[in-house]
């Protein structure tokens, strides 16, 4: 998917570190670069998603996919572009800067005229203010770790609800070991990853710092739990690197 490339370089300003992160404009703006630089094997996780995606739904008519936390729309226009039924795919977010984005990715994307997509403002830690129709596939990539812990499990609930009998959801988050020693040894591969992405040591303490209020990351087996308990029959990790796992869940 072709989308700004302005390089982020956010968080050589110390300032940074010390206000919580956000996704307003300036995080907009730079965050294809982040996440391709941030999140490894982005590209490939992205493939697995699309992938899963065809795999899927290529069998159904008119499916519709929800994408929560939806950014810059990479993921459904990556679907989208993919997936020759005609689709209905909706990406929500709280970040106007971020759905304006993905506005613009998505009109650009001459593949997608024959989908009907929506991008619709929502805060995933509030009551939905809109219905959401029934969905053959959901996704949710590094985004259900910036919910507040306590609203987590009502949010899959709803998801699991809103997901046809044979419906599947995609979770990505960044996770955490049960011990101190995995976590830490994890953290510091993902310090080098950084580091060979390009990020100073001041960049990457300061993102860290800026995060720390905002992202709480749950261990693989917490989360497959969350799903189980929202009523998911099966959840199972799919992919692994250090701290980053991809968990499928079918309803
Ligand atoms: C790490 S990004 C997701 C990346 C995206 N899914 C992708 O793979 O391209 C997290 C997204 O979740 C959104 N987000 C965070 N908290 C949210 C909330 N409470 N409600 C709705 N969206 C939220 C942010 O605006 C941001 O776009």
């Amino acid at each position: 998917m072709e989308t700004m490339t302005n390089k982020d370089t956010l968080f050589l300003n110390e300032k940074m570190g010390e206000i919580p992160f956000n996704f307003d404009q300036s995080t907009t703006n730079v965050f294809d670069d982040m996440l391709n630089r941030s999140v490894p094997f982005y590209q490939e996780i992205q493939n697995i998603i699309t992938e899963t995606a065809v795999q899927h739904l290529s069998q159904k008519k008119q499916p519709t996919v929800i994408d929560f936390g939806c950014s810059l729309g990479t993921t459904l226009i990556n679907i989208g572009t993919e997936i020759q039924t005609p689709s209905t795919l909706i990406g929500l977010d709280y970040s106007p800067s971020m759905l304006d984005e993905a506005k613009t990715n998505s009109t650009r994307n001459k593949s997608l005229i024959k989908h009907t997509v929506k991008w619709m403002e929502q805060d995933l830690n509030k009551d939905f203010s809109h219905p959401l129709p029934e969905s053959n596939l959901i996704t949710m990539i590094l985004t259900l770790q910036f919910i507040k812990k306590e609203n987590r499990l009502g949010l899959l609930k709803k998801l699991h609800k809103t997901l046809a009998s044979d419906g599947i959801f995609i979770l990505v988050e960044k996770t955490i070991e049960k011990d101190k020693w995995t976590t830490d040894y994890f953290e510091k591969e993902y310090y080098k990853f950084k580091t060979k992405s390009g990020y100073s040591e001041k960049e990457i303490k300061n993102k860290k710092k800026a995060l720390k209020t905002v992202l709480t990351p749950l261990t693989k087996d917490e989360n497959i739990n969350l799903l189980k308990c929202a009523g998911f029959s099966l959840a199972a990790p799919i992919f692994q690197w250090y701290n980053f796992t991809v968990i499928l869940g079918k309803k």
